[in-house]
Parts: C-alpha cells; structure tokens; sequence
C-alpha cells in the first residue's frame, strides 16, 4: 500500500498548497492514505473546524498536530467532534481528543495514526517512547496492519532515537516541527521508514519558517516581543513523503521525497 505523510500547514498559503497538489498526487500516485500534520494550519497557530475542513475536503484522511493544538479555543471542541484530527498522545490522558487512533484506507487495509511530541527543547510530557510502545500495542490490538508515527519533536536526536526505538514495528517514523526537509529519508534495517522532518508546507517567500521575516528578525536583533503573522500571499511550498509498505513482509520498500511549489500569483491557485 502507499501511505503520503505531509509535513506542517502553515496558515492560508500551506492551506492552498493543499487544495492545489494534493488531489493531484493523490490521482498521480494512486495513494492509499494521506496524513497532513495540521499544527500551524489556522493562521500559523492550531486549527478550526474551517481549516480541518478544507484539509479533509482536499483528501487529507487524518490530520496530526504538536504543540501548538491548544493554540486555538475551538480546538478542545474540535478533538472530540472530529475523528479524523489527533492530539500527540503523551499529553496528560485528561486532554480531550486522542492521540492514535485505526483508519481505513482506500485499499481496505487498516491503518492506525499515531501523534507523538518530544521533550527535548520542548514542553515537558509524558515519554514519548512509552507513550509510542503502549498506543502500538493497542493498535495492534484494533486489529492495525500499517502503523505510521508523525513524531513532532525539535531534536535531530530525538527522532531518530524514535526511528530505532520503533523500527520494525511500524510501517513510518516522520519527523515534523522545523519546518526544513532534511535529506535523510531512508529504510531502517528491520524494515520501517525514515525522515527526520517533512519540512512544512507553506509560504517561503519572504519568510522565516512560515513567520513574515521582517517580524522574526525583529525578534531575534531586538529580543522584544514581536507579533507572527503568516503571509497571506506568495510563493507556497508543499512537502510531504510517499512511503510503499509490503503488508505481506511488514516492511516499508521505498520512500521518496515530494517538494512541489505553488506560484507567488495567487490567481495561480485553485
Ligand atoms: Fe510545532
């Protein structure tokens, strides 16, 4: 089966990016299942139910977060009425939402989602290792035959530390957070595969990882508070992973990078 991972949707430009390319890879590579990490999709803060609309109306069949899921007031409400949105799962289990949960995708095959965060340079959580080897389990339990793991988490180390941690038990580990792709896509020796981070999907023009780079710098040369605002126009990045898994085998055999981009015009867009 093919599974697409898409790394995070920053505000309206990553939101059209979606609406442009994903209906299209979607034709273009017969996928089975798409995750979208949807953590910056509501103006570069958490989401809505509008924004978590657009994302499942464009093909997305479930929507990953991190720490920005309590960004918007909306959301507590959003986790419980919408299935298809998860929360990482090592907050406190108090959180509303969940953190993994069983799909079925387009092939009929079930799939099971699971959300992690990492701690280092983060927020401090449950262990997300833990967390990662009882919420497998009890996917296995539901009956999952591919598992895929969104680990949002700032540290290199981290994540592949996850990558190990989990290989050979899931079909994908994906890094996202940074918002930078990295170039290290790969298969792990017991068969599951690997990407530090998707990189973000979202504006690049005149940005600072999603974030107007006059702001950011203000940020960073003055160390004063400073407002984010996300462009509501320019050039968008789209970046995600396409990950062929043997059932039979249980292991991954392929992954491949996507970067596609969407015109600065935005008459361009659809
Ligand atoms: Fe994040």
């Amino acid at each position: 089966m093919r599974i697409m991972l898409v790394g995070d949707v920053v505000g309206r430009p990553g939101r059209k990016a979606i609406r442009h390319w994903l209906p299209i890879l979607i034709d273009e590579h017969a996928l089975d299942f798409v995750v979208v990490n949807a953590e910056n999709a509501a103006a570069g803060f958490g989401i809505t139910f509008g924004s978590a609309r657009e994302l499942l109306d464009a093909g997305a069949d479930c929507l990953t977060t991190g720490n920005h899921i309590w960004s918007q007031k909306s959301t507590e409400d959003l986790v419980e009425d919408e299935p298809r949105l998860l929360r990482p799962a090592n907050y406190p289990p108090q959180c509303a939402g969940a953190g993994a949960r069983l799909y079925t995708a387009r092939c009929g095959t079930n799939v099971g989602v699971l959300n992690l965060q990492g701690r280092v340079f983060m927020g401090e959580l449950d262990c997300p290792f833990r967390t990662a080897d009882a919420e497998i389990e009890q996917l296995r339990r539901q009956g999952a035959q591919a598992i895929v793991v969104d680990f949002h988490a700032e540290a290199t180390s981290e994540k592949i530390a996850m990558g190990r941690h989990l290989d050979g038990r899931v079909a994908a580990v994906v890094g996202t957070h940074t918002h930078v792709m990295t170039a290290d896509e790969q298969i792990l020796s017991r068969g599951t595969a690997y990407i530090t981070d998707l990189g973000m999907t979202g504006p690049v023009e005149d940005t600072i990882i999603g974030v107007q780079a006059k702001e950011v710098m203000t940020r960073f040369l003055t160390l004063m508070p400073q407002r984010f605002h996300v462009p509501k126009r320019g050039k968008s990045r789209f970046g995600a992973v396409i990950v062929d898994y043997c059932l039979d085998s249980g292991r991954a055999k392929h992954i491949q990078r996507i970067e596609k981009y969407t015109a600065a015009d935005e008459s361009n867009l659809i």
